[in-house]
């Protein structure tokens, strides 16, 4: 049960992570992340300008796993962890055990957990969400602060509202000094609408997403050959291994020969971005912008009506089938 006294508003995920990053991570100092994951969080190191230190998940059976060994390396000389539960863009949902491992290191080597569970409510059939804040390991806990807000849940980001959490004083008194938050009337009130009056509605919601998740899993497996997908055990997203595209489209090459005329990098992931785009009149955020770990990858949005999905993987597929077989 969370102290409502230790809520902490805030005007959104972000402010509240950049606060805390501010607080425990000085300029220049490295904050860990478990890659892929969300992109959002590589502007927040921008801001609180502190480095990515990634540490890159592997794919074991189909699922992203954390290599522990690789990750406690590079806990020890982070001052913070950026942790995603429900996981951008993965769509894992962490166990408890994975979580308790996470939390055991970060205890070890003093680095501050960030909790960001902003897809808490978004936990597909069969699955089990943890927050943090619930390990059975008091010091591990203190050892967090947990960030969430209505805003994924019941569509709300443009009300700029959230809050956090944690059960260490201290923790929060040291953020605070750091953070202000500029909420709106009409936000509060979306919101206070939203908890208390729209479990219904989200119960609903969440069904017809996990019907949606299954319906991209079994749709790309049985006719993009192209693609490898797996469903996603949180979110509202799809996360597409498309590196048999990438090889057979030249992505790699044509970002190479666009990255030497170019200011900024291009990823074959970019390249890719354009060319679903323009053949498949479906917009996929490209793979790369989810930190080393999102290479040969694209991220999907599902969360709409199927007709319009079923639209979009038919685009889909149908631009690969017009690709040169190989
Ligand atoms: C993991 C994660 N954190 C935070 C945010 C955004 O948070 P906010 O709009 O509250 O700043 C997003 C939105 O995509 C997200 O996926």
């Amino acid at each position: 049960m969370i102290d409502p006294s230790s809520l902490v508003l805030a005007t959104g995920v972000h402010p509240g992570l950049i606060a805390t990053l501010k607080t425990f991570s000085p300029p220049g100092s490295r904050t860990l992340i478990c890659t892929p994951s969300y992109n959002g969080f590589y502007g927040d190191l921008r801001a609180s300008k502190t480095i990515a230190e990634d540490s890159m998940m592997t794919v074991v059976n189909g699922r992203y796993e954390i290599d522990f060994d690789d990750f406690e390396r590079k806990a020890a000389r982070c001052n913070a962890y950026l942790l995603c539960n429900p996981q951008n863009p993965t769509g894992n949902v962490w166990t408890e055990e994975e979580l308790l491992r996470m939390g055991e290191i970060c205890l070890k080597h003093k680095t501050v957990i960030l909790a960001d569970e902003i897809h808490c409510d978004f936990v597909m059939k069969g699955q089990t969400y943890t927050p943090f804040a619930s390990l059975p390991d008091r010091d591990i806990v203190n050892n967090s602060l947990t960030f969430k807000a209505a805003s994924k849940t019941f569509s709300l980001a443009a009300m700029k509202a959230a809050w956090f959490f944690s059960t260490n004083e201290d923790f929060l008194n040291r953020v605070k000094e750091n953070h202000r938050a500029d909420l709106t009337s009409l936000g509060m009130v979306a919101n206070r609408a939203a908890l208390t009056e729209g479990e219904d509605w989200f119960d609903q919601a969440l069904e017809y997403i996990d019907g949606n998740q299954d319906f991209v899993a079994s749709y790309i497996n049985e006719n993009i050959p192209l693609i490898t997908h797996r469903k996603a055990e949180g979110t509202y997203l799809a996360w597409l291994d498309v590196s048999k595209v990438i090889d057979i489209v030249g992505a790699k090459e044509t970002a190479a020969q666009r990255g030497r005329i170019s200011t900024d990098p291009v990823t074959p992931e970019m390249v890719m971005q354009e060319w679903f785009g323009q053949n498949a009149r479906v917009d996929l955020n490209a793979g790369s912008s989810y930190g080393t770990g999102g290479a040969g990858h694209m991220r999907m949005n599902i969360a709409t009506s199927r007709k319009l999905l079923k639209i979009a993987l038919d685009n889909i597929a149908e631009a690969l089938d017009r690709l040169p077989r190989v």
